[in-house]
């Protein structure tokens, strides 16, 4: 498994591991090699140890269920910090911290946090081996769950020093789940440091410290704290974009495959609409990504979209055959289950997985569990590690180190009232006012008050790594950047209206491929829409809704812009605009006063 010695020349790498080694003091240290051999390794010691149990391997070949502290469960967004020299660098979105002062009290944590335990030095690389637009990270880890998670998650091992050298550049990463085992203290399964989690970032220097969690996004650095927070002020820098977007090919019956991405806020629906299979006939949906797309200009001035990533980190509840069937196939072998419920004969169950509840279950915190209960049996972040090779629909193209050609983004989130099924903007810079304005209510991804309602610019509020102000006016020059009819057109998407029951009003999943129709058909050119103050929203009749059982009056409420509730969202516009005081470009600020204007003038609704 892995070895002792170094896998490689790196002198700056070489040196780093040394100085980290000298602080955290761990027992031994291991490079890994990212090879399945290792895998395996590291798989029975968790088994060994009580952090894992294996999965029967007639119903889920190869995988693994695992419970965590119940303490550590999701992002802690209140324990995320940016770190800058200049507070206003952070922006006001973000938990700033001065970069010497946070060091300095990490440095605190990390002297001896991994006594007793190994170190491992996992080398990974974002996005395709090879690809102009991937980039390389070395995260040193006392978690061997967090090393098997970064080899379904990255392209990670061996590999990835071959292509970093002697001399290549890397983001440092450092993770410890900050449980010393010194005299006394015995091992758990799940070791964390609950009172003491720190996710810091650190821009200005391209580097990432964590401590103290175990958990997702938390501890799998590469994913939420390098290819979005750090990468997204890399980006800003260079020119190009780090997005919280799934990326997904279309291909209508006897038309040409476009590529379109889309952000939605956490466990807002991306991986579901990644993988969908449309219910509308001859259409097909293929997937490159489902979390984070990194997007360049390629040399005929169009963006193009790679998956920094190699695997999902999906949210489990919800998730079933009806629902999302290429999900639960890629789920078949191979993965991680984490914080689900686990079966009489050893398989993983979660809410709203079968129609009939299991009559027994192991729940997430490891209790007996019965129908009667009332508590959920998984937690509702639990969440899978899959491989991305193992989608039933993965793209072709997924791992083309070129990228894919972008289309449209779309931007959504969960909205019970106001926001239309789809709408969308006049152009780029009305199109950055609506990422600008996504809100949405509130889900488990994050600890926290679940329902609501935030706003959650490009559903990057938690992820921008610097002042959201300054992410606006990038967005606007990135449309200054390409003739526009090269850009990408821009959509709003809600799929979570409700009824006056509290009902969802659309169907969703596979049924949300009729408002991809439209969006294709508006790229083309083509398409039914009405002029409303909000955009372009589709006529009565522009939807294709053959064969789908939904009442004239739903489809009705689902289109409708309703200018007294949309005046009503004015002030709170004008109040989250305000936040970002000297910095929030005049060009959206004249988006905002145009839409106000547009109600003012508007008597429909
Ligand atoms: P992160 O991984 O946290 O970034 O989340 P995500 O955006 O990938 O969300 P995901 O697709 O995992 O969906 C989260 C939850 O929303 C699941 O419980 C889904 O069942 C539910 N969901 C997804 N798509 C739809 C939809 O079209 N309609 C409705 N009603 N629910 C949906
Ligand atoms: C999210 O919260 O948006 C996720 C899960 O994708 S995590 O990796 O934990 O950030
Ligand atoms: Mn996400």
């Amino acid at each position: 498994m892995g070895s002792k010695t170094p896998l490689t020349q790196n002198k700056k790498l070489l040196s780093w591991v040394d100085e980290i080694t000298k602080m955290c003091q761990p027992d031994q240290v291991i490079w890994c090699d990212g090879s399945k051999e290792e895998y395996d390794e590291l798989a029975e010691m968790m088994v060994k140890n009580g952090t894992y149990v294996r999965l029967n391997d007639e119903k889920r070949p190869n995988s693994y269920w695992v419970k965590s502290d119940p303490a550590d469960v999701a992002r802690v967004e209140d324990r995320t910090f940016v770190c800058t020299k200049n507070m206003e660098d952070a922006g006001p979105t973000n938990n700033w911290r001065d970069t010497d002062e946070m060091k300095a009290e990490m440095i605190k944590l990390y002297t001896g946090c991994m006594k007793g335990r190994t170190m491992y030095i996992v080398p990974f690389c974002m996005g395709p081996l090879g690809s102009k637009i991937s980039h390389i990270g070395v995260v040193l880890t006392d978690s061997a769950y967090v090393v098997n998670n970064k080899r379904i998650m990255t392209r990670m091992g061996k590999s990835v020093l071959d292509i970093l050298g002697e001399d290549g550049v890397f983001i440092p990463c450092i993770h410890s789940v900050g449980m010393p085992l010194i005299e006394g203290v015995k091992d758990v399964p799940w070791p964390c440091d609950v009172n003491n989690k720190y996710i810091t970032h650190f821009p200005e220097e391209r580097t990432i410290w964590s401590y103290g969690s175990g958990y997702g996004g938390n501890a799998l650095l590469g994913k939420k704290c390098f290819a979005l927070r750090i990468a997204s002020s890399m980006a800003r820098e260079e020119g190009w974009l780090a997005e919280h977007m799934l990326i997904l090919g279309i291909t209508p019956p006897d038309g040409e495959k476009k590529y379109i991405t889309a952000a939605f806020p956490s466990a807002c629906g991306k991986t579901n609409l990644a993988m969908m299979i449309p219910t509308i006939p001859g259409w097909k949906v293929e997937c490159v990504g489902d979390d984070i797309a990194w997007m360049k200009f390629g040399e005929d001035g169009r963006l193009y979209a790679i998956n920094p990533e190699a695997g999902f980190f999906g949210v489990a509840p919800g998730t079933s055959m009806k629902t999302n069937p290429n999900c639960m196939l890629t789920m078949k072998e191979n993965c991680i289950f984490t914080n689900v419920a686990y079966t009489e004969d050893g398989d993983v169950w979660w809410e709203e997985m079968t129609d009939e509840l299991p009559a027994k279950l192991t729940d997430w915190k490891g209790n007996e569990w019965t129908p009667d209960k009332g508590t959920p049996a998984a937690h509702p972040n639990a969440r899978f590690t899959a491989p991305a090779s193992q989608c039933p629909v993965i793209d072709p193209a997924w791992e083309d180190p070129k990228g894919v050609p972008i289309s449209a983004f779309l931007f959504g989130g969960r909205r019970a009232s106001v926001v239309p099924l789809i709408h969308q903007s006049f152009n780029w810079q009305h199109g950055t006012f609506l990422g600008s304005i996504v809100s949405s209510e509130k889900t488990a991804a994050a600890a926290g008050k679940v329902g609501e309602l935030r706003y959650d610019p490009f559903a990057m509020l938690p992820f921008c790594g610097y002042h959201m102000g300054d992410y606006f006016n990038h967005w606007l020059e990135i449309g200054k950047k390409t003739d526009s009819e090269k850009l990408p057109k821009i959509f709003y998407v809600n799929w979570f209206r409700k009824n006056r029951k509290g009902s969802f009003l659309w169907p969703g999943y596979g049924e949300n491929s009729r408002v991809l129709k439209w969006v294709i058909e508006r790229i083309c050119g083509e398409g039914k829409a009405e002029k409303t103050p909000i955009g372009w929203v589709p006529t009565k009749d522009a939807l294709c809704l053959d064969g789908l059982n939904i009442s004239h009056q739903d489809l009705e409420e689902l289109l409708k812009v309703d200018t007294e509730e949309w005046k009503q969202q004015i002030p709170l516009m004008k109040a989250h605009f305000a936040k970002f005081g000297d910095r929030m470009p005049a060009g959206l600020q004249d988006e905002l006063a145009a839409l106000e204007r547009r109600l003012e003038n508007s008597n429909i609704g």
